[in-house]
């Protein structure tokens, strides 16, 4: 695949082309997906429950997201790149910045920060230096105890309504992509409408500009053997891995994944 820009994401929202995005941790997957055509890949701090077998993603430490991401950086094929600031690496603009650094050197080309609105300034920072940022709202999995377990987010219109709004407030700071977790499908559709950025959604509903899973659960890989709603098994049906990407692919760009019992409603 020739590589995959932000321009050319920006286009495939404008075209109204779906966008896929999956985890990836090491350099064969990273081969494999940026290989099959996945456009990009996460390094996420969820790692650390896949890899590490920790039961949240709160003791990645940022040395964990530099080595994964030059490992996946070492394997692409084309994909766009985006890690994630883990837990207390980013608590304010100088040090999100300083974090960031570490994963743009390792060949990140976005970073993706969990929160709210109250990130505008850290936004307007990394921006201001060259570091493109997606805002991940919604379930942020890094606040699991404030939230109180994993929890669909903005079922109440009060909170839908505020989503909307931290969305808007992050685009004006410099914010290039959005990702939304778990929130019913009709807020990642007037997500997806309120902001001119890609919004990429992960239990977010079919109609946000793009989707994102985590790797190991799509390919039906679970230590647990449990699977959050949005989830769903790709290998089944498939001989091989490339199988699995592909139909993934396939049923984000036609529209039928994610289908109705994947979703959350209000
Ligand atoms: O860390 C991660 O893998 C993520 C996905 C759940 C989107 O943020």
């Amino acid at each position: 695949m020739s590589s995959v820009t932000l321009t050319h994401l920006k286009n495939l929202k404008q075209r109204g082309e779906k966008i896929t995005m999956l985890t990836c941790y090491d350099a064969t997957f990273a081969h494999e997906l940026s290989t099959a055509g996945v456009e990009m890949l996460l390094i996420g701090d969820t790692l650390g429950m896949i890899l590490q077998g920790h039961d949240s993603t709160l003791p990645v430490r940022l040395e964990d997201m530099v080595y994964h991401t030059a490992c996946v950086k070492r394997g692409n094929n084309g994909g766009f790149i985006i890690a994630d600031l883990s837990f207390m690496t980013c608590c304010s603009p100088e040090q999100a910045l300083h974090s960031s650094a570490q994963l743009m050197q390792a060949g990140a080309q976005m970073v993706k920060i969990e929160g709210g609105e109250w990130l505008c300034d850290t936004v307007r920072q990394l921006t201001r230096n060259g570091i493109p940022v997606c805002a991940h709202i919604g379930l942020t999995p890094q606040s699991v105890n404030v939230f109180g377990g994993f929890k669909v987010q903005g079922r109440d219109s009060h909170q839908a309504a505020a989503l909307v709004d931290t969305a808007k407030k992050l685009e004006e700071a410099g914010a290039a992509m959005v990702l939304v977790e778990a929130v019913p499908a009709s807020l990642g559709r007037t997500l997806s409408g309120a902001v001119s950025v890609p919004v990429i959604g992960i239990g977010a509903g079919p109609d946000t500009d793009g989707q994102v899973l985590v790797l190991h659960d799509m390919l039906g890989l679970s230590i647990t053997g449990r699977s959050p709603k949005f989830v769903k098994n790709f290998m089944k049906g498939q001989d091989d891995i490339q199988g699995a990407l592909k139909s993934y692919i396939a049923a984000v760009k036609d529209g039928s994944f994610p289908s109705a019992e994947h979703c959350y409603s209000e």
